[in-house]
């Protein structure tokens, strides 16, 4: 069966929906644990200030953003996602924190690059890999297209841990069996990529382990929230009115503070021999 899975998929989606996939990204983009694991990675790769680096399903940069403005970075990023709207905001977001002479976004698909064998130093997938239906064909055109000894970095929820609190615990896990079936591909991948990168050729360096859990108030998840109720009826998992409640009661639990919402986490970095 075809995935319903929204973020595989936004070349078909709406501009109001896109939208609020720009708001959502550069929200979590900002969370301090966000770009603590994000940046923890980066620096566990290792990328030259010369560096040239593909950001694989980009969207509106974030990652991309993240190493033109590493200190000592005087190198290239370019960045690919399927998405127009999302490579435009990229585009703007770039512009206006003035990196973007050292940025690069186009629109295309990861699972056919249009780059020669070997022509990167180094390659990162944030939050992608979930998303995709064949990952190990996406990490073998990542291995193509790094050089030799260049470096590959994944990032990446382990949603099948996805998980918010209910006042009824049986409408809590079928919320969560919905909103996971619904919205990635691909839950367990963080936990197939050993095996993943070894078939691909690469060679596993290190890896990092987090659980972004917030207890009490919400404020990392309460932008995915938001995204997650637009992105539902649309997946065709929930009406407009089933993805309003869900969301209002999880914004209430936070207002009472008695909110749980917590997913695991996985960054990975590999190298091409
Ligand atoms: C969850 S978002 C992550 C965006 C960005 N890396 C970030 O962390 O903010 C997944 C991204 O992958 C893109 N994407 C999904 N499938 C793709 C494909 N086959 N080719 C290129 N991009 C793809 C989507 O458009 C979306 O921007």
């Amino acid at each position: 069966m075809a995935s319903v899975d929204p973020f595989g998929r936004t070349d078909k989606l709406d501009d109001a929906m896109l939208e609020a996939l720009v708001v959502r990204f550069e929200a979590r983009g900002r969370h301090p644990v966000f770009s603590r694991m994000l940046n923890e990675y980066l620096d566990a790769m290792h990328i030259a200030g010369t560096a040239t680096v593909l950001d694989l399903g980009c969207g509106t940069g974030l990652a991309a953003r993240a190493i033109a403005h590493r200190t000592g970075f005087s190198g290239r990023v370019s960045g690919v996602d399927i998405s127009p709207y999302l490579v435009a905001a990229a585009k703007r977001l770039a512009g206006e924190e003035g990196v973007a002479d050292r940025l690069d976004f186009r629109t295309g698909d990861v699972r056919r690059l249009d780059f020669p064998d070997g022509g990167f130093d180094a390659l990162v997938a944030h939050t992608l890999l979930s998303h995709v239906e064949d990952p190990l064909a996406v990490l073998m055109e990542a291995a193509r297209v790094v050089r030799p000894g260049g470096m590959v970095g994944i990032f990446d929820g382990d949603y099948a841990s996805l998980t918010f609190d209910h006042a009824d615990p049986l409408k809590g896990k079928a919320y969560d069996e919905a909103l996971i079936g619904a919205l990635v591909t691909n839950p367990r991948v963080m936990r197939q990529l050993p095996r993943l990168l070894r078939a691909a050729g690469l060679e596993l360096v290190t890896s990092s382990s987090y659980v972004l859990a917030e207890i009490g108030t919400a404020h990392f998840w309460s932008s995915a929230i938001e995204a997650y109720r637009r992105l539902l009826p649309k997946a065709g998992v929930m009406s407009e009115d089933e993805a309003n409640a869900w969301a209002a009661a999880l914004r209430s639990d936070s207002d009472a503070r008695v909110f749980f919402g917590s997913s695991n986490y996985y960054a990975y970095v590999a190298r091409r021999p």
